[in-house]
């Protein structure tokens, strides 16, 4: 059986010092090509979205497709609901099969964060094995329906953390540290890299408890992933990578073939390139032959 929670296969990424990459989608078509990639590779497997697909696709329909996906793969993989701060919509994607849910109240006060992080959890944690990642301090960036100005984001206390993770009842923990969502508009992103480190230690110093996430995947240079690992993510968040490559690659297929009608050629040309900037994360990540 492939279908699992987060938490599971983010626990053993972490002992083994490797991560997880987790892919958001916004069609079917990428979320084969995904699973093809991670298939390919041998890798465990974390497929996103975030709410605005999973409203406009369907949750129910997602859930299908995510479940016939798994059940046949030889992989482990989640479902995972990115960045809801609609706390009764995250109850309705535990319902609907979800097996990891993002509640995102990081822009709510620290007391408020936590209230309703655990009703998530809480609430989650009784539908069934499905895990739930919070967020402390704020990514900045675009994502979705979340927007966070670069002056607004607020990097996670790491004397906040152990209380936080305690009284939320969060699985998987994100910490802002200075990634972004969307394109870095610097080669060089300010990422605090000993933030990260220090807030490891005080989590999963002494076995690993509560694995850490670190968003705004895309853009970010190999090594620094490399060192982000070593400091103790295990999570990695890819979105507008794989959007580019999503309107690209159809852009450039029916550029080059515009006298062409045939739709099943151009979701090969849209797979390829999916499946080809995945395969580039789970190198970078070494999740290859982890599954
Ligand atoms: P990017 O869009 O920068 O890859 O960030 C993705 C993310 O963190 C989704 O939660």
């Amino acid at each position: 059986m492939s279908i699992v929670n987060a938490k599971e296969i983010l626990v053993e990424a972490t002992k083994g010092k490797y991560a997880v990459g987790a892919f958001n989608i916004t069609n079917l078509i990428q979320m084969e090509a995904v699973v093809e990639a991670a298939i390919d590779k041998r890798a465990p497997l974390i497929i996103q979205t975030s709410v605005k697909p999973s409203k406009f696709l369907g949750r129910d329909v997602l859930v299908s497709i995510y479940r016939t996906l798994a059940q046949s793969a030889p992989i482990p993989i989640c479902l995972h609901l990115d960045h809801c701060t609609d706390v009764d919509y995250c109850k309705v994607c535990a319902d609907a099969g979800y097996t990891n849910i993002m509640i995102d109240a990081s822009k709510q006060s620290y007391e408020e964060n936590i209230r309703l992080t655990r009703e998530v959890a809480d609430y989650s944690h009784s539908a069934g094995d499905i895990s739930v990642e919070g967020e402390l301090g704020t990514v900045s960036g675009v994502e979705d329906q979340v927007k966070v100005a670069e002056d607004e984001a607020a990097l996670a206390n790491p004397e906040q953390v152990a209380e936080f993770i305690e009284r939320s009842g969060v699985d998987i923990f994100a910490p802002a540290i200075g990634t972004a969502h969307g394109v870095y508009k610097t080669k060089n992103p300010k990422i605090d890299f000993e933030r990260l480190g220090k807030i490891a230690k005080i989590v999963n110093g002494n076995g690993v408890k509560t694995p850490l996430v670190v968003h705004g995947g895309t853009g970010l240079p190999a090594d620094y992933i490399t060192k982000l690992i070593e400091m103790g993510g295990s999570k990695f968040n890819v979105s507008t990578e794989l959007k580019h490559a999503l309107i690209d690659s159809t852009f450039g297929y029916i550029s080059e073939h515009r006298e062409e009608y045939d739709p099943g050629k151009v979701d090969i040309a849209v797979k390829d390139a999916i499946r080809k900037a995945v395969g580039n994360w789970i190198d970078i990540l070494g999740s290859e032959g982890k599954a």
